[in-house]
C-alpha cells in the first residue's frame, strides 16, 4: 500500500467516526522549548493544558515532524529519519482510553476491502505503563489480545511527554510482529526489530514538572480533561504495508537513492560506508525541502543553522559518492514530485524553494574547495613533521572559516590515514562559545535562560497595548537579573521586568523596540530594550534611574513618543519599498529579512545580480509617489487562509487556527502579514531616499533608505556638497559634470606632457654622468640616483647613452630610479669592463639586500626593482665597496 493510501484511509477512518481532519501545521515549532515541530500533537498542546477551548472535541491530522537531535546516526541504523510524517487522532476531553483503542485496533485490523489497513491481528502485540491495568483490561476485552501479547514496561518506554514541563501521559504502543526471521520471540520488551512499533495511544492527563514521570518523578498536576494524543509513524506503516525492510525501502524514499545511484554510479546495498552516504541523502532532502517550505532560510543559528547542516550532508555524501557535480535541483525536483502530492508549497512555491538550495548549495560547494586545499595542505605538513594527527586549530579552522564539521574534517583525515586531535579541536569551540555566551550577556543583558521565562509565561501572557495608547498602566509580574527572579531592584540597577500589560514595542517583524520609561509613585526606569518570550511575554530591559521597582507594583509604561512616530515612518516605509520592489522586479523578488528604527531603514531581497541605476530610481520613485499619494494605512485581523487568498506573502511560522494582522497600504498594493506599528497614512513618512543597493550573501540583495526627517537631512547635506562644488568650480550645478569631466581630461594629458619632460630630462643628462664619472681601482663608476618619476624604461635608454658615451673605457653605470616608492635599477658594463672579468649580474647582488631587491641579468646588462627607496645611497655605497673603492 502506498504511503499516500496509508494517509488517506487514516484520515478518512477518523473522519467517519466524527473527527476534524486539521492540515498539518508548519514544521516551524510555536513553542519556545524546541525549534521544530516535533510531534503531531505540539500544534494542540495550548488545547490540552487548558490555555485555548479546541475549535472541535476530536481531530485527526498527518504532521509533518522534524527530529534532529539524531541527526549524527540518521544513515547509520535505517531506523533513524530527520523528517517523517505522524498520523494522529486527538480527543480533547472527549472519548478516552477505551475510544482510542476501539479506533486504533480497528483501523490496523481491518481488511483492505474494508477500509482498514489489514494488519494480520495475530502479529499484533502492545505495551501498556507498568500499572495501567485499565489499558490491559480495554486491549483484552476490545481488541481480544491474550495476555501473552500485552506487556508491561515502565515510564522509560511507556510514559509520553515532550521532553519539558507541559502535558504528558502514560501510553500504550502498538507492535507488529515481523517474524522469527527478524529477531528473539519474546515481544517487543525482548527485540525492537523484531517487534516494530508503528503506533503510540497517549492517554494524556497529567502536567509534567521540571522532571519527568519517565523516570518515575511525579507529575506535577493534573489536566483540565482526559485527553487522548496517538501518534502512527506513517513511514513505519509503509515498509510494513509494502513488504520491504526498512524506511528507506518505501515508495517516498527509495527514489531519491535510486537517483544517487544513478548519478554516483555506484549501487545501494553493497557496502556500509556508502549505504550511510545514501539513506543520509534520502533522507535530508526531504528535511530540507519541507524546511525551506516553511520558511526557513540556512543561517547559523537555530533553525537556519540545522536547515545548513541538512543541506551540506546532502552535498557532502554525494561528493563523498564521487559525484562532483551540483545535485540539488535534480534532487530537489524529486521531492517536489514525490511529496508536492502531499505538501502543495513543494509545488507551488517549488523555484523559491529550489533557489534557497541551490545559492546554498554553490556556496557550500565554493567553500569545500577552498577548505580541501587547506586541509590538504595541512595534512601534508602534518605528515612532513612526522606526526600523525591533524592538529585542532586546523580542524577549528576548517570548522570556522569553512564550516566543515568535525565529522567532515574526521572521514577526510580518515582518507589519508591520518586522525585529528579532537581534545584541541573541542577545546577551541568551547572557547568560542564563552566568547559569544559573554559578548551576547554583554550586548542584551541576559535574555538567555529561558526557565524563568516559563515560570512567568504560566502567570499569562502580557497584553501589548501599544496600538492603541503610547501610555498604559500594569503591574510588574517578575524582576529578573542574571536569568533569576529577583524581588526588587534599586536605582543604577540593570534588570529585566515583565509586565501584565505594557504599551512598549517589543523588537520583532524586523522593527526595533520602544525606547521610553517605566513609571511609578517615586520611582523611574530607563527602557534600554524590549525583547518578546514566545511571542507573548514582553521582557524589558531597564535601568532603574530612581526609587526601587518591586514585584507587584503598579507602573506606568510611557512610550517616548516622538521616538515612536519616527519608528511608524520607518516601518511603513519598509512595506513600501518592500510593494515598489514586487511591483518592479514581480513576485520572486521575495523579502528575505529587514530591519527598521527611527529614520532608517533596510530590507533584504531574494534577487540574482545587481539592480541597475534606473531599477534604483524606479523604486525610489514608486516608493515616493506612494507617500504623495497619501494612501489609508489599514490593518486587520484575518485568518491564515483568508490572508493567504487575498496575496498576503510571508506567511512562514503561522499555525492554521492563528489570527493574523495584515497591514495594507492603498489596498492590496502593499498587503502584509505585520505586527508592527505604522503611519496612519502613507504622507507622514514623508520622504524616502535610497542609499544603495548591495550583495548579502548569495542571491539576496539589500536596499538601505532614509525615511522622514533624515531623509530631508541627507539630501539637505548633498545639496551643500554640490553648492560647495559648484563654488569650487565656479560653474552652474548644472554643468559640473562636464565641468569635471574637463578637469580630469586635461589633467591626464598634463601629466603625460609632465612624464615626457622628465624623461627627456633625465636622458639629457647623459653627458654630465659620464663627466662625473668616479675611478675605483681598474673601472670607472658612473651612478646616479635619478629624480622620482624615473622608469625602468627610462633608466635603460639612459645607461644605453652613457655607454655609447664611454666608448672604449673600462666603467661600470649603474643607475636607480623611483616609481610609487619603488625603485628600478639597471647595471650596465662596458666591453673593456667585461674584459677585467666583471659581470652586471653579479654586481647588482652586492646592493639588493640595501633596496630590498631583486633582480639580474646578462654580464653586460642587469636590471629589477627593489621595495625599500631610502637604501639608495647604501646601495651605492656597497657598490662601491664591490668595485674596489673605498666606502665614499
Ligand atoms: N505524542 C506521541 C508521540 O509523539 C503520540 O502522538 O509519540
Amino acid at each position: 500500500m502506498q504511503t499516500l493510501e496509508i494517509q488517506r484511509r487514516f484520515l478518512e477512518y477518523f473522519q467517519r467516526n466524527g473527527h476534524t481532519v486539521v492540515p498539518s501545521a508548519s514544521l516551524i515549532s510555536q513553542d519556545p522549548t524546541v525549534l521544530f515541530t516535533i510531534a503531531g500533537m505540539a500544534p494542540f498542546k495550548p488545547y490540552f493544558l487548558g490555555q485555548q477551548t479546541p475549535p472541535w472535541p476530536r481531530a485527526t491530522s498527518v504532521q509533518k515532524v522534524l527530529r534532529t537531535l539524531d541527526i549524527e546516526n540518521v544513515g547509520q541504523t535505517t531506523r533513524h529519519c530527520t523528517f517523517f510524517q505522524m498520523a494522529g487522532n486527538f480527543s480533547f476531553g472527549d472519548y478516552f482510553k477505551a475510544g482510542a483503542i476501539t479506533h486504533a485496533w480497528t483501523l490496523i485490523t481491518s481488511s483492505v476491502e474494508d477500509g482498514g489497513l489489514g494488519f494480520d491481528p495475530e502479529r499484533i502485540w502492545v505495551t501498556v505503563y507498568k500499572n495501567d491495568d485499565e489499558a490491559i483490561r480495554l486491549w483484552e476485552e476490545i481488541a481480544g489480545l491474550p495476555a501473552e501479547r500485552i506487556q508491561r514496561r515502565g515510564g522509560e518506554d511507556n510514559y509520553w511527554d515532550m521532553g519539558v514541563p507541559g502535558p504528558g501521559g502514560p501510553c500504550s504502543e502498538i507492535y507488529y510482529d515481523r517474524g522469527p526471521e527478524y529477531g528473539l520471540p519474546g515481544g517487543p520488551v525482548a527485540d525492537e526489530d523484531r517487534y516494530i512499533e508503528i503506533w503510540n495511544l497517549v492517554f494524556m492527563q497529567d502536567v509534567r514538572g521540571e522532571d519527568s514521570p519517565k523516570y518515575d518523578f511525579p507529575p506535577v498536576g493534573s489536566l483540565p480533561e482526559k485527553n487522548i494524543d496517538t501518534g502512527m509513524g506513517v513511514e513505519r506503516v509503509a515498509f510494513l504495508l509494502q513488504g520491504v525492510d526498512n524506511v528507506y525501502e518505501t515508495d517516498l524514499m527509495r527514489p531519491f537513492i535510486a537517483t544517487a545511484e544513478q548519478l554516483s554510479g555506484r549501487t545501494y546495498g553493497e557496502n556500509h560506508t556508502d549505504d550511510v552516504r545514501f539513506r543520509v541523502i534520502a533522507d535530508h532532502v526531504r528535511s530540507a525541502a519541507l524546511v525551506i517550505a516553511d520558511g526557513v532560510t540556512p543561517s547559523n543559528e537555530g533553525r537556519g543553522y540545522v536547515l545548513r547542516r541538512l543541506i551540506r550532508r546532502v552535498i557532502r555524501s554525494i561528493r563523498l559518492l564521487g559525484v562532483t557535480e551540483p545535485v540539488m535541483a535534480t534532487l530537489l525536483t524529486q521531492v517536489r514530485d514525490l511529496l508536492g502530492p502531499i505538501y502543495t508549497d513543494l509545488a507551488t512555491d517549488f523555484d523559491r524553494i529550489l533557489r534557497v538550495a541551490v545559492a546554498e548549495e554553490d556556496s557550500f560547494r565554493k567553500t569545500l574547495e577552498s577548505g580541501s586545499k587547506l586541509f590538504t595542505d595541512a595534512a601534508a605538513q602534518t605528515t612532513a613533521a612526522g606526526s600523525s594527527a591533524v592538529s585542532g586549530s586546523t580542524a577549528f579552522a576548517l570548522h570556522d572559516t569553512y564550516g566543515f564539521p568535525l565529522d567532515l574534517t574526521l572521514e577526510m583525515a580518515d582518507e589519508v590515514g591520518l586522525s585529528v586531535d579532537v581534545a584541541g579541536f573541542k577545546r577551541l569551540m568551547d572557547e568560542q562559545k564563552a566568547r559569544a555566551r559573554a559578548d551576547a550577556k554583554a550586548r542584551k543583558g541576559g535574555f538567555a535562560d529561558q526557565h524563568v521565562y516559563r515560570e512567568l509565561l504560566e502567570l499569562g501572557a502580557t497584553e501589548f497595548t501599544g496600538y492603541d495608547e503610547l501610555t498604559s498602566e500594569g503591574t510588574i509580574r517578575g524582576l529578573i537579573a542574571d536569568g533569576e527572579r529577583i524581588p526588587a531592584a534599586k536605582a543604577g540597577d540593570i534588570v529585566e521586568v515583565v509586565l501584565d500589560r505594557t504599551s512598549l514595542y517589543a523588537e520583532a517583524g524586523g522593527q526595533d523596540s520602544d525606547a521610553g520609561q517605566i513609571l511609578g509613585s517615586g520611582l523611574s526606569a530607563e527602557v534600554l530594550d524590549v525583547q518578546k518570550i514566545a511571542r507573548k511575554l514582553w521582557v524589558h530591559q531597564v535601568r532603574v534611574t530612581e526609587g526601587e521597582l518591586t514585584e507587584g507594583a503598579s507602573v506606568i509604561t510611557a512610550v517616548d513618543a516622538a521616538n515612536r512616530a519616527r519608528a511608524n515612518q520607518a516601518h511603513s516605509a519598509t512595506h513600501l519599498v518592500n510593494a515598489a520592489l514586487r511591483e518592479l522586479l514581480g513576485p520572486d523578488a521575495l523579502q528575505a529579512g529587514s530591519y527598521n528604527k527611527p529614520g532608517y531603514l533596510r530590507l533584504d531581497f531574494t534577487w540574482s545580480g545587481g539592480l541597475s541605476g534606473s531599477a534604483r530610481a524606479e523604486i525610489e520613485a514608486a516608493a515616493n509617489r506612494a507617500i504623495t499619494d497619501n494612501l489609508a494605512v489599514t490593518t486587520s485581523l484575518s485568518t491564515v487562509a483568508e490572508a493567504k487568498a487575498r496575496g498576503a506573502v510571508a506567511l512562514f511560522g503561522e499555525v492554521y487556527g492563528d489570527v493574523v494582522r495584515v497591514v495594507e497600504i492603498g489596498g492590496p498594493w502593499s498587503l502584509e502579514l505585520c505586527g508592527g506599528t505604522h503611519v496612519a497614512r502613507s504622507s507622514e513618512v514623508g520622504s524616502l531616499v535610497l542609499l544603495g543597493e548591495s550583495s548579502v550573501g548569495s542571491g539576496v540583495r539589500r536596499v538601505e533608505s532614509y525615511v522622514g526627517f533624515d531623509a530631508f537631512n541627507h539630501l539637505a547635506a548633498e545639496r551643500a556638497l554640490l553648492e560647495n562644488l559648484t563654488g569650487l568650480l565656479k560653474v552652474p550645478s548644472k554643468e559640473l559634470p562636464s565641468r569635471v569631466a574637463g578637469l580630469v581630461e586635461r589633467l591626464k594629458t598634463a601629466e603625460k606632457e609632465l612624464a615626457a619632460m622628465r624623461a627627456a630630462a633625465v636622458l639629457s643628462s647623459a653627458g654630465s654622468l659620464v663627466d662625473g664619472a668616479q675611478r675605483l681601482g681598474d673601472v670607472e663608476l658612473v651612478a646616479a640616483a635619478l629624480p622620482s618619476g624615473t622608469s625602468a624604461g627610462d633608466l635603460r635608454a639612459l645607461a644605453g647613452d652613457v655607454k655609447g658615451r664611454l666608448g672604449g673605457r673600462p666603467a661600470v653605470v649603474a643607475l636607480f630610479g623611483e616609481v610609487d616608492g619603488t625603485v628600478p635599477f639597471v647595471v650596465a658594463v662596458t666591453d673593456a669592463a667585461l674584459a677585467t672579468g666583471l659581470k652586471a649580474g653579479e654586481l647588482v647582488k652586492a646592493f639588493l639586500p640595501d633596496i630590498q631587491g631583486r633582480g639580474g641579468g646578462r654580464p653586460e646588462l642587469a636590471q629589477g626593482s627593489g621595495t625599500n627607496a631610502a637604501g639608495t645611497d647604501d646601495a651605492l655605497a656597497s657598490l662601491r665597496v664591490t668595485l674596489g673603492g673605498s666606502n665614499g
